[in-house]
């Protein structure tokens, strides 16, 4: 139980440290939280500080959810403890204990545990979002799609339940997370990639 403890309490440490909101004061560019659609994550900070910006950002935010489970595992936890720290990383990322609680939208995050937890579970939903992203050029519904599939293609390539019911609160939380963009999808007024700008 202890071991199961400490490796969510660090995760979840782990998962705080927002990438974007870093990245964005090293570079001198705006608080993502009050410029554009006002969201932490990388397709925001693609928005108002450019590609270079949004790529470490989602590499930032990819490896805080990946590294934990990684360890997680390197240290021989079993499938339980790994869901777990998948978890922890991931709510780290919505619920900062370094940023007031504010976070994002758990995208990338969720990308990096999964890769964590079964890298042919992360091709399926990485595929999933690639082909939606080029072909509707939205990007909260490439992820919405991604993310709401990820718990049907873990049942199906066999892995082991406890992922599944560990990915169900997650794809919960970053729907919910997500509906404003929801809201803005119905209406056609979500900004697609490749838009510098959007009223929050
Ligand atoms: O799913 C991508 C998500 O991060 C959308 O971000 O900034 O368009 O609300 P944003």
């Amino acid at each position: 139980m202890f071991p199961a403890l400490l490796c969510f309490a660090l995760a979840y440490l782990c998962g705080s440290v927002s990438a974007a909101i870093i990245t964005c004061r090293l570079l001198g560019l705006p608080d993502p939280r009050s410029e554009g659609s006002g969201n932490p994550g990388a397709t925001n900070v693609l928005r108002i500080g450019g590609k270079k910006a949004a790529v470490i950002t989602l590499l930032g935010d990819l490896l805080k959810g990946l590294l934990p489970v990684l360890l997680a595992r390197a240290a021989g936890m079993d499938a339980d403890v790994l869901a777990l720290t998948a978890f922890g990383a991931f709510i780290g990322h919505l619920y900062p204990l370094f940023f007031g609680f504010q976070g994002g939208k758990g995208v990338a995050t969720a990308l990096g545990v999964i890769i964590g937890l079964s890298w042919q579970l992360a091709l399926c939903a990485l595929a999933t979002w690639l082909v939606m992203a080029f072909t509707l050029r939205i990007s909260s519904l490439a992820a919405l799609t991604a993310a709401a599939l990820a718990p049907l293609y873990a049942w199906l390539i066999g892995l082991p339940p406890v992922y599944v019911i560990a990915l169900l609160p997650m794809v919960a939380l970053l729907v919910w997370r997500h509906r404003g963009n929801i809201a803005k999808i119905r209406a056609g007024t979500e900004s697609r990639i490749g838009e510098r700008k959007k009223s929050p």
